[in-house]
């Protein structure tokens, strides 16, 4: 193998610049030229490519967001857009692709191994969504992020006795609001995974209130709902002065912490160390504590679902 691309696709996470790094490094160590691949599988469609050599990737290990920019690409789901960028790879003489990005960004490098390119993926994503490994690069930055922000609301909310809804990012996935709930000791968490009723929430605060409890907060996945919408039925519905934060894409951004860098740093090494021994259609991640390549279309069977006893256990504290 002479040269290799690598790209950063789907929603960024922080970490994927400590990610691009270790590919490059792993690559050059090996004499293998990297090109970079901007704004995802629209670059590549369209061959916008950047030489990434050791000095190109010098302090970023510590950034946020991804120096090679990202997208989502509609096109690059059609036979058409997948036929173009097996063919602007041959064009720049590529001979095997790294594909940092979520779910959705390795189902698309699923679909070009199929087509012959040599792929490997790297899973990163904040929603820590796939089922098949532990935590994925991104979600701690992006939990600590949420954590820092509902101890702030706290304050505030303790300062004026109210109820917060407090909304996080994390589609169609309640990993990230349930652990940000455990770790701030929030009240009430609503997850896409387990139906909710705007009753039930009413019933939880009324009860609270009755308890003394001087505020309540209330975390919920952007999957689960709208914070903005519940905040004003709450309202309505208690008579309460009850505001909502919808935090956002906040959560996706700052610098990884160093849990997420040094992830980062060992599964891209991994997928491209496997790449350049040779091999396809396999994706880096944390399982059982290692960093462990899998098949990608085992990484990608199924989405994770709840932790039943966390949910629970969040439950209890909320009492
Ligand atoms: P993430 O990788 O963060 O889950 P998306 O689901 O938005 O993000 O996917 C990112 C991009 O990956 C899409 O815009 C598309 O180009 C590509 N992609 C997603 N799903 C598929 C698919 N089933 N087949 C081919 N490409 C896909
Ligand atoms: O995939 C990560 C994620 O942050 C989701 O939690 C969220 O729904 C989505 O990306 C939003 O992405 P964008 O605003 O870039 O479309």
């Amino acid at each position: 193998m002479q040269r290799l691309a690598v790209l950063t696709s789907g929603g960024d996470a922080p970490g994927m610049n400590a990610a691009i790094r270790a590919v490059v490094r792993v690559a050059i160590e090996r004499g293998v030229e990297v090109l970079g691949v901007r704004r995802g599988y629209v670059g590549l469609i369209q061959g916008d490519v950047t030489a990434l050599d050791s000095n190109a990737v010098g302090g970023i290990i510590e950034e946020g967001g991804t120096i090679l920019h990202t997208a989502r690409c509609p096109a690059f789901k059609t036979d058409a857009g997948q036929v173009e960028a097996v063919a602007a790879l041959a064009r720049l003489g590529v001979d095997g692709l790294v594909v940092i990005g979520g779910n959705g960004s390795q189902a698309g490098a699923l679909m070009l191994h199929r087509r012959g390119a040599r792929t490997v993926g790297v899973a990163s994503t904040i929603d820590n969504d796939f089922a098949a490994f532990d935590i994925t690069i991104g979600a701690d930055t992006a939990l600590n992020t949420i954590v820092a922000a509902i101890d702030r609301i706290r304050d505030t909310a303790s300062a004026h006795e109210r109820t917060f809804i407090v909304e996080t990012m994390g589609r169609g996935c309640g990993w990230l609001a349930l652990h940000a709930a455990l770790a701030t000791g929030a009240d009430i968490v609503l997850v896409p995974e387990v139906p909710w009723t705007v009753a039930r929430v009413v019933t939880r605060i009324e009860a609270r209130q009755r308890a003394q409890k001087a505020h309540t907060i209330v975390v919920i996945a952007e999957g689960a709902g709208s914070g903005t919408a519940l905040a004003q039925q709450l309202s309505e519905l208690t008579g309460a002065d009850i505001r909502a934060t919808v935090l956002g894409h906040v959560v996706r951004g700052g610098a990884p912490t160093a849990f997420d860098r040094i992830l980062a740093s060992r599964s891209a090494a991994a997928a491209t160390q496997a790449l350049l021994d040779g091999r396809s259609g396999v994706v880096a991640g944390l399982q059982g504590g290692r960093v462990t390549l899998l098949g990608t279309e085992e990484a990608l069977a199924g989405t994770r679902t709840l932790d039943a006893s966390l949910y629970e256990l969040e439950g209890t504290f909320g009492v």
